[in-house]
């Protein structure tokens, strides 16, 4: 696996709270928080290298030129429905953001990404957009929803998962080798079913308490 553009999230916050949620007792409420958290932590992280401009700003004392992040409004783009589960946290730190959902689900047969709604600001080619999803397992899902970005003009996107496994990150570096990626960990495998191991279960199953 090519670790070239992967950004592994190994601050002890990050990794201290990813370990509460694998754990299967974690409750749905325990479970929603700390993706919350993960969410603003790993927001944190996918902005560093946003351009600053220094703009003029009054002090109670006087004038200054003080640094503020320059370009359009940053978009977070949740894939549906997990990927919300990161957004309340990174709306805490960036709350003037656009927000594109992208609604696929995955064919329990075929694995693959079957798209039912996509809603995005009109104009994506010149905004950062920050793709998200918890897991990144087979990568169809990723892939998908950052081809149907491009299609409506995104040329700078940022992918933020919690957990990859080695898989998922082949297959879309080999389709999107332009999107870097951000992620807390990367397990070992996926299983027959595409669930990430030991990974933590489906995300969105213990975010929203369905089975
Ligand atoms: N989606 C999940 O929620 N969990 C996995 O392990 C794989 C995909």
């Amino acid at each position: 696996m090519t670790t070239k553009n992967v950004n592994l999230v190994s601050h002890p916050l990050v990794q201290h709270k990813l370990s509460l949620m694998r754990e299967k007792d974690r409750s749905i409420k325990g479970f929603r928080e700390l993706l919350n958290e993960i969410g603003m932590l790993l927001c944190y992280e996918v902005t560093r290298d946003l351009p600053l401009e220094m703009v003029d700003i009054e002090t109670p004392l006087q004038p200054m030129k003080a640094p503020q992040i320059a370009g359009k409004k940053l978009t977070f783009a949740p894939i549906l429905r997990a990927g919300v589960g990161f957004l309340d946290g990174m709306l805490a730190l960036v709350p003037s953001a656009r927000v594109a959902h992208i609604g696929l689900y995955r064919d329990p047969e075929t694995l693959q990404a079957v798209e039912y709604y996509f809603k995005a600001p009109h104009d994506l080619s010149d905004r950062t957009v920050v793709m998200m999803d918890p897991m990144l397992a087979t990568g169809n899902s990723a892939c998908a929803a950052a081809s149907l970005l491009k299609a409506r003009g995104a040329r700078d996107i940022r992918f933020v998962c919690l957990l990859a496994a080695p898989e998922g990150i082949a297959h879309f570096q080999k389709e999107h080798s332009d999107v870097p990626i951000w992620t807390a960990a990367v397990d070992e495998r996926l299983n027959d079913h595409g669930y990430i191991l030991p990974g933590l279960g489906d995300a969105g199953d213990r975010m929203f308490g369905t089975k």
